[in-house]
């Protein structure tokens, strides 16, 4: 099947595009492929291939001819990215070269560099992601610039695998895992005592986050935090009659979204957690100096014993209870 695929002669608007990125940059130069080239050096025989454009006559054959013995290199064909049958995929306009670049001298005796992807490649993200962006520049990925793992020179390829079956990352499985590979504070956090059920697989970091960026600080799925979380606690969105300012203003200013020791996934157990906001209100303030050496122990005091500030005020998320004013009912 593979040695009859031909390259086909539409040469899409990808060339134009990769022209672009790479620049026009002629300079020969005669360095073999199997010394030690710096990105410089790569970078710019990369830009005098595609300046010449240099693409091979038999495409994925040609390519093929070498490295069909790669397992790893023949997935591609399991995955969108080998489908032959497709319009828009790259099998149907250059091939591997879509994605790796002119051929060029690489498979003779001037052995040029291709474009390698993921964290061992000597290519700045930058340009391995402006060669996938050339396909895939469409709404899913309209914040990705100036996104965090943007500036952060993160690839698509340290996320994605293209030359698979199945790319981990994009299987609820196995996201997770991904993620937390480079996250791992996150990771630490979701297997603590309480937290979302993310150690179990059956929430992934993309239920909250748009990992292509996203107008919020953290690169949230909704604007704001807030709307995040209603997206799921819908029963927790306003408004009431009686509002906790927190509550409408922050969710996380009470709660860790990745996980706590405390239960509930609260930053700090009551009454420390009230007392960041209460400590000198009314009878709150009373029972604080108490537990500052004024003769009575945190955990004798009848407003800040255990959870004890929950005992009366157990509407914290706001009432709607005609008298509900202080959160009690
Ligand atoms: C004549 C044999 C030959 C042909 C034809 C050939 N390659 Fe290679 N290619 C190699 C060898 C040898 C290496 C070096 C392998 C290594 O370093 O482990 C290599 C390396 C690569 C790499 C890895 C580069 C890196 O820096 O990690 C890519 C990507 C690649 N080839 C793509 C292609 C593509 C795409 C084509 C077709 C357009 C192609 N090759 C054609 C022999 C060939
Ligand atoms: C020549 C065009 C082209 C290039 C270049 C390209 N892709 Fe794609 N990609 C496609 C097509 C076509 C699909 C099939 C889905 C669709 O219709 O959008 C796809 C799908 C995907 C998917 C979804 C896969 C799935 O199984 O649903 C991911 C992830 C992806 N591409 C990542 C990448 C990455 C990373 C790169 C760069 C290394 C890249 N693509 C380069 C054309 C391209
Ligand atoms: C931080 C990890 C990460 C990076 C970096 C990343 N992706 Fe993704 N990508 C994901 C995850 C997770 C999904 C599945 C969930 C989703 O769609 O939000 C996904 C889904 C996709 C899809 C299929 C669904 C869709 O959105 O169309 C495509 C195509 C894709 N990514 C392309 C890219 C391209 C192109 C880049 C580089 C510009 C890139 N990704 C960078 C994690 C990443
Ligand atoms: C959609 C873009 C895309 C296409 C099309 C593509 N590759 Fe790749 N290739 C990649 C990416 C990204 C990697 C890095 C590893 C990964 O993501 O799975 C890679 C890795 C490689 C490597 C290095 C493998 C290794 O062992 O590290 C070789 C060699 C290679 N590709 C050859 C080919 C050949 C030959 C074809 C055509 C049959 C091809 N590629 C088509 C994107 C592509
Ligand atoms: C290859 C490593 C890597 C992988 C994999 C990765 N990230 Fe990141 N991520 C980074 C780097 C580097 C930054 C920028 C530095 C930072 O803020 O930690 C970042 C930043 C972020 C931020 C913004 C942090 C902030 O400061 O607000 C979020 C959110 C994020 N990543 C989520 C994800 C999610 C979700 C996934 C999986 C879909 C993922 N990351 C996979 C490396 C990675
Ligand atoms: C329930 C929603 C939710 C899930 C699921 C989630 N996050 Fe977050 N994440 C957030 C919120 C909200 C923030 C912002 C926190 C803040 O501003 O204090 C955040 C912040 C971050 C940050 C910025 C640094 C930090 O810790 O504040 C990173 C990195 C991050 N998340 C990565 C991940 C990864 C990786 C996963 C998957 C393991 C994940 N998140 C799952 C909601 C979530
Ligand atoms: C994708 C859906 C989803 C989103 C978005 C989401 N949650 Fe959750 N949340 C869940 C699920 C599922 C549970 C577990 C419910 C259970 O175990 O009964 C949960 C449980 C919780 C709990 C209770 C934990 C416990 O131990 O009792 C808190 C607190 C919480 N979420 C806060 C938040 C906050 C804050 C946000 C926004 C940053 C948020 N959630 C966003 C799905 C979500
Ligand atoms: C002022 C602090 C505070 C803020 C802000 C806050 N919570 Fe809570 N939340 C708590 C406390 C305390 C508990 C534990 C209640 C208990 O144990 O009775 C809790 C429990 C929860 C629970 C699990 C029990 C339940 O009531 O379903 C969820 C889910 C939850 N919060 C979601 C949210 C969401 C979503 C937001 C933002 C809209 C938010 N919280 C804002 C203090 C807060
Ligand atoms: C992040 C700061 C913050 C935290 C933490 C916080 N609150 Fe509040 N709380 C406020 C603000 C602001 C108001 C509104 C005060 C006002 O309107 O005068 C408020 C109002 C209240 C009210 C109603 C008071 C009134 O006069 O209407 C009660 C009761 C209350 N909080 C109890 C609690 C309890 C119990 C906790 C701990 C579970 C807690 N709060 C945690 C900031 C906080
Ligand atoms: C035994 C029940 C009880 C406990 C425990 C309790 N409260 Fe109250 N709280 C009340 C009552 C009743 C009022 C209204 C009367 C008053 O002001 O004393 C009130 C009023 C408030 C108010 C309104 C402003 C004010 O000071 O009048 C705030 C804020 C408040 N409590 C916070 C807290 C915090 C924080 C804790 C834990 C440290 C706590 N409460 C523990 C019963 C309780």
């Amino acid at each position: 099947m593979m040695t009859t695929m031909k390259i086909s002669r539409i040469f899409p608007a990808l060339i134009a595009t990769a022209l672009l990125c790479f620049g026009l940059t002629t300079q020969a130069h005669a360095a073999k492929w199997d010394e030690k080239m710096s990105p410089d050096e790569v970078e710019t025989l990369l830009d005098k291939k595609f300046a010449e454009g240099k693409y091979s006559s038999q495409g994925a054959d040609s390519c093929l001819a070498c490295h069909r013995r790669s397992e790893k290199v023949m997935d591609l064909f399991k995955g969108v990215h080998g489908a032959i049958e497709s319009s828009k995929s790259p099998m149907a306009g250059l091939q591997c070269e879509a994605c790796h670049g002119p051929q060029g001298t690489h498979n003779r005796g001037g052995r040029e560099p291709m474009i390698a992807f993921g964290p061992d490649s000597s290519l700045s993200a930058e340009k391995q992601n402006s060669v996938c962006m050339s396909c895939h520049q469409d709404d899913n990925r309209m914040t990705w610039n100036n996104s965090h793992h943007d500036n952060a020179d993160v690839s698509c390829a340290s996320c994605h695998s293209v030359h698979t079956a199945n790319d981990p990352i994009l299987d609820k499985k196995t996201e997770n895992e991904v993620c937390t590979s480079c996250h791992t504070k996150a990771k630490a956090d979701m297997h603590k005592r309480s937290s979302h059920p993310l150690k179990w697989d059956q929430m992934t970091c993309s239920d909250c986050h748009n990992p292509h960026g996203s107008l919020s600080d953290s690169d949230l799925i909704k604007p704001t935090i807030n709307e995040t979380c209603y997206s799921c606690h819908a029963e927790k969105r306003g408004p009431k009659l009686w509002e906790h300012a927190p509550v409408t203003e922050n969710c996380v200013s009470c709660h860790s979204p990745h996980g706590s020791v405390h239960d509930g996934m609260l930053k700090t157990r009551a009454p420390q957690l009230c007392q960041q906001c209460h400590a000198s209100d009314g009878h709150a303030s009373n029972a604080y100096l108490g537990n500052t050496g004024m003769g009575s122990n945190v955990n004798d005091n009848a407003f800040t014993g255990g959870r004890s500030c929950l005992n009366c005020h157990n509407q914290i998320h706001g009432s709607n209870h005609p008298s509900g004013k202080l959160l009690q009912r």
